[in-house]
């Protein structure tokens, strides 16, 4: 069974999912890169948290340190459940295939630098596309590119705003990740 590393940034509702789902006993590490609520639902759940803080380390010093932790835990499978910091190249080569990401958009639309958070709904609505949907993909090279893995629709409706809209996305991730996940384990 391979090992997994969830990394969370804030509110860590994808992690919970993950945490109630068949994936949880491969769980063996819940990294933030700040201080955040989704280290509190790991501990909840017994599950061994560290703090790689972004703002002490910088992006260098970031990815030398999760190098480490990944090896103390045998990690296999790094899962980016709305993490926000970004890695080295040479850390992203090293997992290139054995990282995947979850992001609140159909990418490729609406993906890439600045695309993450509210603003990737708010641009949906000002391009009238008629539905979004969230996808499951592997780091690429670049910010939310990759190969992907799954993907999942939802319909933009017509008094939609970008939080209504939101809401409605990160819903659907909540079924669509740990069914790509677990996919992965089988
Ligand atoms: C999700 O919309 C995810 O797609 C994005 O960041 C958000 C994280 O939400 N990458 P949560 O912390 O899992 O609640």
């Amino acid at each position: 069974m391979p090992n997994l590393a969830i990394f969370v940034s804030g509110g860590g509702s994808n992690l919970q999912t993950l945490l109630n789902s068949n994936a949880k006993d491969s769980i063996k590490i819940v990294i933030a890169d700040r201080p955040a609520f989704g280290l509190e639902r790991a501990e909840k759940a017994g599950i061994e948290t560290e703090l790689i803080s972004r703002k002490e380390l910088g992006k260098n010093k970031l990815s030398a340190e999760i190098d480490k932790v990944m090896a103390k835990y045998s990690i296999d499978l790094i899962i980016l459940a709305g993490y926000l910091s970004i890695f080295t190249e040479d850390f992203s080569a090293k997992w290139r295939g054995k990282m995947i990401n979850i992001h609140p958009s159909l990418l490729p639309k609406y993906g890439g630098m600045g695309m993450y958070g509210i603003r990737v709904h708010r641009a949906v609505l000002e391009a009238g596309d008629r539905e979004s949907g969230c996808t499951v993909h592997y780091l690429g090279e670049g910010v939310d590119n990759g190969e992907i893995i799954m993907q999942s629709t939802v319909p933009v409706r017509e008094n939609d705003t970008p939080e209504s809209l939101q809401k409605r996305v990160l819903a659907e991730e909540h079924q669509l990740l740990p069914k790509a996940v677990e996919g992965l384990l089988k």
